[in-house]
């Protein structure tokens, strides 16, 4: 990665490289934005960003996923506007940055990523949090104020009302271990996960157009039902604040869809909880009997599921070794997350795959989810692991 750097931006000054980890998350859907609990693990998958100065008052940032470069006076940065276009990650970032305190050096950038784009593994996150760590360049930042830097690139100039999920594990993420965050207080905990259960990533191949918009929706959902719910308990400020018994009492007062969306993010605010408890105390089959209730209510409640996540999680249930199964991320395609045992892990993945090409005619890539480490400066590169199980 280096000499590729150096080939396209000549061979001067210490090049360094900045990684940042996309995520897989194991329960706790589109609770982060109402301010309850997730359960994810940062992954292998990575952008990887190189830098060094470029000593001529320009930001230039090239990407070789949309072989594109493009470049930027750094003086002009604080007046630049959002392009649709994939530079409104780092661009956000920078602005940032700036906007904390922080100056932009001229630099030169080379972006790498094995996180796919568009597969709900958090690949704009990724991006945003090595961009972040790039621009700086060794100087030091507080690890929760990176994050909620890049979360505030992507709300204010990406334009997607997110929460603060992606961006926390990518900074936050472990080896060897899942974490459970608290979006409200910020702050998270390390679980371990029960020997002799690996994860998988399937990824369905399609990203439907209608995510974004009903991202937006969702939000919008569930502050019309804190609105309504706080008529009866005042103290109620997020879904987070409900509990399932007082969800039940007011429940009759919701409108629908608003009842059912806010009954999801009650429910799954308490499913994680109980994962947490139950692999802790290494209960398997509980575990995934919660993630297959999760699946549930992401697709008859939440409706945010789809055709082809339906049909991996469904296909996988059935299948040897699996132990829980369900959609991961935003929804409207993206991934599946199975755990299942570390024996029954390639037999899954050849048959699996067959299924789903004979049903949708495409190949799912398949990968293997192993806790990493957060983002960072690093110093070796041979540890890229392969994308996809099996191909
Ligand atoms: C996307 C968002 C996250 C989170 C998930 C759903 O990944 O970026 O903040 O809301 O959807 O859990």
């Amino acid at each position: 990665m280096i000499q590729a750097f150096r080939e396209r931006f000549g061979a001067q000054g210490e090049v360094r490289v900045y990684r940042a980890p996309g995520r897989t998350n194991l329960i706790g859907e589109h609770t982060d934005y109402n301010l309850g609990f997730v359960m994810p693990v940062a992954l292998q998958l990575a952008t990887f960003i190189a830098t060094a100065p470029s000593g001529d008052g320009m930001l230039r940032i090239y990407s070789e996923g949309f072989d594109e470069q493009r470049e930027w006076p750094v003086t002009k940065i604080a007046e630049l506007e959002p392009a649709k276009h994939w530079t409104d990650y780092p661009i956000g970032v920078a602005k940032q940055l700036l906007r904390a305190g922080y100056e932009i050096a001229p630099a030169n950038l080379l972006i790498r990523s094995t996180v796919p784009e568009g597969s709900g593994l958090s690949s704009s996150a990724a991006l945003e949090v090595s961009t972040a760590l790039a621009l700086l360049n060794g100087r030091a930042i507080d690890p929760l104020e990176l994050a909620l830097l890049c979360q505030r690139a992507e709300r204010e100039y990406v334009g997607v009302p997110s929460g603060i999920m992606d961006q926390y594990i990518s900074v936050f993420g472990r080896e060897n271990t899942a974490i459970e965050i608290d979006c409200r207080s910020l702050k998270h905990r390390d679980v371990r996960l029960p020997k002799g259960v690996a994860l998988l990533a399937t990824n369905t191949m399609v990203k439907h157009a209608l995510g974004s918009s009903a991202y937006r929706d969702r939000v919008r959902e569930c502050a019309t039902a804190v609105e309504l719910i706080a008529k009866t308990y005042p103290q109620v400020a997020s879904l987070r604040d409900v509990s399932p018994e007082q969800f039940e009492a007011v429940e009759n007062k919701l409108p629908e869809p608003v009842r059912r969306r806010a009954r999801h993010v009650v429910t799954e605010d308490d499913r994680v909880n109980r994962f947490v408890e139950a692999a802790e105390a290494g209960r398997l089959e509980e575990m995934g009997q919660l993630m297959v209730a999760s699946h549930r209510s992401l697709q008859r409640d939440y409706e945010v599921s789809c055709a082809e996540l339906d049909f991996l999680v469904d296909t996988a249930l059935g299948m040897e070794g699996v132990i829980g199964a369900r959609m991961t991320g935003g929804g409207f395609g993206g991934c599946t997350v199975t755990m299942l045992r570390p024996e029954s892990v390639a037999g899954f993945a050849e048959k699996i795959r067959g299924l789903y090409e004979q049903q949708f005619n495409l190949t799912p890539q398949i990968y293997p989810c192993k806790p990493s480490e957060g983002a960072g400066e690093i110093h070796q590169m041979d540890a890229i692991p392969p994308v996809s199980i099996g191909q």
